[in-house]
């Protein structure tokens, strides 16, 4: 019998933190959500506030539910309000030393058997586990852009992460109105490991100016029934995040399809970072 998941913790209020934390509150639970700064904290409330706010105007959501969602959300600077926590789910940016001194430190404010769990795309989980005193309690549970929107999660075992560990985020994915998928650590895990070649393709034929980016997404929403053509999603990930994704899977199989382009780090660098920035592939109001 899977255990019942009701306090939550999210670290890191960034596009996809904000968007778990929304998801966690709409299904019920408690969540304490959790920023470095008060800056970083009001954008990531800011996000949610726009993404409940947006559900409201299409008549998807009670305003009187949205209030709900905000009172089931405490916003704090603090990791040691975590303390309670029965799960935290970590979605600080893809670098290992950056989650390697948020597991260490959840590992010394949590209970011991509080499950400590990534949203990481391709960084190893198992790495990850072996900084905290818990492995067995360490999980991955990788969510999609935009996270209120999008079915899948992907649930992600080391060899040690204990099985009961597993069939509670698998429960807790189910409760969140997703479905899960439970997969071993390697990078990129099913949907980016698959998704990621097809992503720096696009970007190479546009960079080699074989086709224009209109055309390109054109060809694969109109061609193939994607919602979205590949520049127009690599905008919606984030530049940089694109190329951590890409760099780390490169580092780990060195197959050329993940050599990430090179006008991707050159987009990086120049902060055209895709709709996060207002400027990537493509401008955005
Ligand atoms: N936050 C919350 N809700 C959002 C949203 C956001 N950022 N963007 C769109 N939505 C909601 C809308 O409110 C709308 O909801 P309702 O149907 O309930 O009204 C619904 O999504 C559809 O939105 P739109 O009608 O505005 O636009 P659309 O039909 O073009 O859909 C989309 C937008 C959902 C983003 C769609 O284009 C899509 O599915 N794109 C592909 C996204 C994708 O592949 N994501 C995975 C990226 S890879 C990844 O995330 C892994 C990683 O590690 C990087």
């Amino acid at each position: 019998m899977a255990r019942e998941l009701n306090e939550v913790g999210v670290v890191g209020l960034g596009t996809m933190g904000a968007g778990i934390a929304e998801v966690l509150a709409r299904a019920g639970l408690s969540v304490t959500a959790v920023e470095v700064t008060d800056e970083a904290l009001a954008r990531g409330r800011g996000h949610v506030e726009q993404s409940t706010d947006r559900a409201v105007s299409r008549g998807k959501l009670d305003p009187a539910d949205r209030d709900a969602i905000f009172e089931r959300i405490r916003f704090s600077n603090s990791l040691e309000d975590l303390a309670s926590a029965e799960l935290v789910i970590e979605a600080v940016p893809e670098r290992m030393e950056l989650k390697a001194d948020v597991f260490a430190r959840l590992d010394k404010i949590c209970a011991p058997d509080t499950i400590l769990a990534t949203n990481t795309s391709s960084l190893s989980v198992t790495e990850l586990s072996v900084v905290t005193g818990r492995p067995s309690k360490v999980i991955g549970m990788h969510f999609f852009n935009p996270a209120p929107v999008m079915k899948l999660v992907e649930v992600v075992q080391t060899v040690v992460t204990e099985p009961s560990v597993v069939e509670d985020v698998e429960a807790l994915a189910e409760r969140l109105g997703k479905v899960d998928v439970t997969i071993g650590d390697r990078a990129g895990f099913i949907a980016n490991a698959l998704l990621f070649g097809y992503l720096n393709h696009a970007v190479s034929m546009y960079e080699n100016r074989y086709a224009t980016r209109e055309d390109i997404d054109a060809a694969m929403r109109l061609g193939c029934g994607l919602p979205m053509g590949p520049l127009a999603l690599m905008d919606l990930i984030g530049i940089d995040t694109a190329y951590e994704i890409l760099d780390t899977m490169y580092k780990q199989s060195r197959n050329r399809l993940h050599a990430p382009s090179p006008v991707i780090k050159q987009m990086m660098t120049a902060g055209l970072l895709g709709r996060k920035s207002g400027r990537g592939f493509y401008t955005y109001a």
